[in-house]
């Protein structure tokens, strides 16, 4: 794996599904580098020539607190705790598997979609190691990251529908290929976990929302607040959720002063709600990804991202992936959240084949999977 020849870099005459194709016998050993929102993060991953790969550091250092006071992540705030810390945390990362940056075969980094101060940092970093020890460059779209995990943790082939639900995206993705993603549907408004967290800031919990609500609707009773279940029985798999958190700011209004009792029931009632609209929504995108991959025997639905780590909604998933036929994944929640591992597997799978991106490669603010950079 030591002292690798450079993959060359992709042939700009081959279209992305033939580079896809491209058969693959290296391997090969990836710093990633996260800096899009606010998880300062770094991870060394080995993937193996038969397609496998092993996680052989993961550094990931949350500016939660930095930003709590505020009630969501400030992006100056977060732009600057990066630099302050990134050396660190890849330098730990570095520590932790061992390595010299000589060892590596490419540096990748996020490079959008995200808050760009903060991808500068890491995508800048990054540009500085890969020239400094001569090697190739990766910029990452993070989609495409949280997309690709489910390959590292569960060797899952191709294609497969995912479910990407995190503070600023919510949609299904058939993922058919590392460099083939189609968008089935996404949110009309709000992101799912931006909901969440809006939800929670109306309770008066704490930042970020998601783990809050979810841990007060424990002791809540879900069915105290009827809330409306926003496109549930509508075709297509679109997600609108603005009209939710208005529901259930009304439905606070309405018992205000809220005691504990109506916080819990509240978000019990949110979540449940939530839930059940995930699941209708995940109905019609498996309907519409078995209607265009007919073939695949048991296909898989792939749950991803932040909100990923809900209980409920993780449960609820997987019984109605058992229901349609789907194998159901879920990475371990840790991969689930922003991480340094899943932006140095996406590194290593399109290095693999043979994919690298120039030094002057742009950071994104926005960055649509499916329509961004075919290879
Ligand atoms: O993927 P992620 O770590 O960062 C982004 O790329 O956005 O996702 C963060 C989002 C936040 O909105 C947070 O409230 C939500 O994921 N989240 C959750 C849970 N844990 C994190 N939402 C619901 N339930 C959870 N347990
Ligand atoms: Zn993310």
């Amino acid at each position: 794996m030591l002292g690798q020849p450079r993959p060359r870099k992709a042939a700009r005459t081959r279209s992305s599904r033939e580079i896809c194709a491209a058969t693959e016998s290296l391997a090969l050993i990836v710093l990633g580098i996260e800096t899009s929102c606010d998880e300062t993060a770094a991870a060394l991953v080995e993937r193996r020539a038969d397609g496998s790969g092993v996680v052989r550091a993961d550094v990931v250092l949350s500016q939660v607190g930095e930003h709590a006071a505020f009630g969501g992540v400030v992006p100056e705030i977060a732009a600057r705790a990066h630099v302050e810390v990134l050396d660190g945390v890849v330098e730990a990362a570095m520590r932790e598997a061992g390595l010299g940056f000589e060892q590596l075969d490419a540096v990748a980094a996020t490079a959008g979609p995200g808050l760009i101060g903060g991808v500068i940092v890491g995508l800048t970093t990054a540009k500085a190691i890969a020239l400094a020890a001569g090697k190739p460059l990766l910029a990452i779209n993070h989609l495409e990251g949280h997309a690709l995990t489910a390959r590292l943790t569960d060797g899952l082939a191709f294609p497969y529908l995912l479910l990407l639900v995190s503070g600023g995206h919510t949609q299904f993705l058939a993922v058919e290929g590392v460099c083939a993603y189609r968008r089935l549907g996404t949110t009309i408004d709000d992101a799912l976990g931006e909901a969440f967290d809006k939800a929670a800031k109306l309770l008066g919990l704490p930042y970020p929302g998601g783990p809050a609500i979810e841990a007060a609707a424990h002791t809540g009773d879900a069915t105290r607040f009827p809330l409306p279940h926003p496109l549930v029985g509508r075709p297509g798999a679109d997600f609108s959720l603005s009209g939710l958190k208005t529901a259930l700011r009304l439905a606070a209004e309405a018992v205000a002063p809220l005691s504990p009792q109506d916080v819990a029931d509240l978000a019990a009632s949110f979540q449940a709600t939530v839930t059940a609209v995930v699941a209708d929504r995940a109905r019609n995108a498996m309907a519409m990804f078995r209607e265009a991959h007919p073939p695949a025997p048991r296909p898989a639905l792939v749950v991803a991202g932040g909100v990923a780590a809900n209980r409920a909604i993780r449960a609820t998933l997987g019984e109605a992936a058992a229901t349609a036929g789907f194998a159901f994944v879920a990475p371990p929640p840790r991969l689930c959240g922003d991480n340094g591992v899943m932006i140095a597997w996406a590194g290593a799978e399109r290095l693999a084949l043979g994919l690298s991106d120039p030094m002057d490669a742009p950071a994104r603010p926005r960055w649509p999977l499916d329509l961004g950079r075919a290879a």
